[in-house]
């Protein structure tokens, strides 16, 4: 079946987004004299923002070429035939995800969700990740928690205690309020009205190869070696500027 139109517009569209900013992760920018509308633009998945072996010995090759390469790949695969020619299909992530979950189109929710959370937590993880919040955040930490230790050990247990597949959660309420979640399967905090702070996978592909049925061990190792604090931090400083804005 040769290549439409429509096809190399797509592909081309692809390539050209590699650089977008990794939340957005979609076309930076077209030519001025393309017309935006005019052209549907897919979904891309966006570079792992470290080399894929960076994490190690924490997190292998081997997990991420997987993890990003395949299991991500195919939720921005998915979403981008799910919305093809419906309303949705042009519209940025964000705006797909609240309209599949109201719209309780839970396919296309669960795939377009997938694609904000990977992309997401890829920056919740550094290789020179590890140590303890600094700044505003910490404070508020020690503020909603009490401790820094009593976080981590609510944020372990709500990691260890989904049940099957999902995530754990460091999230903000609309006063700045932090507290921990954890969501089942795709869903997210935008959905309740909450802002993300930092995330944990803990689908088993997350760390399946590197931790076989060990999760507990893999959130200590998270918290303890990569976790990216100063992104969460920089979400955090992004919510109460846009508070104030
Ligand atoms: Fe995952």
């Amino acid at each position: 079946m040769g290549m439409s139109r429509r096809d190399f517009m797509r592909i081309t569209l692809a390539s050209a987004s590699m650089m977008a900013l990794p939340h957005t992760a979609r076309a930076a920018s077209l030519p001025t004299n393309v017309k935006k509308e005019a052209l549907p633009m897919a979904f891309t998945l966006p570079p792992l923002p470290y080399d894929k072996s960076a994490l190690e010995p924490h997190i292998s090759a081997q997990t991420l070429e997987f993890h990003h390469g395949k299991h991500h790949q195919a939720y921005v695969t998915k979403t981008n035939e799910l919305v093809a020619g419906t309303p949705l299909e042009g519209k940025p992530l964000e705006d797909v995800i609240v309209a599949a979950w109201n719209d309780k189109n839970q396919v296309l929710f669960n795939n377009a969700a997938q694609v904000w959370n990977h992309t997401f937590f890829w920056s919740c993880m550094s290789p020179n990740g590890g140590g303890k919040p600094t700044g505003k955040l910490a404070q508020q930490i020690e503020k909603d928690f009490g401790s820094y230790e009593k976080f981590a050990e609510a944020f372990k247990q709500a990691g260890v205690t989904q049940f099957g597949s999902g995530w754990a959660w460091l999230v903000a309420d609309a006063s700045g309020k932090l507290s921990v979640t954890k969501t089942p399967n795709a869903e997210l905090p935008m959905v309740t009205g909450n802002t993300a702070i930092l995330t944990c996978d803990v689908w088993e592909h997350a760390y399946y190869l590197d931790y076989q049925n060990r999760r507990p061990d893999f959130l200590t190792t998270f918290l303890e070696k990569v976790v990216n604090w100063e992104f969460a931090a920089e979400n955090y400083d992004n919510l109460a500027a846009q508070q104030a804005a």
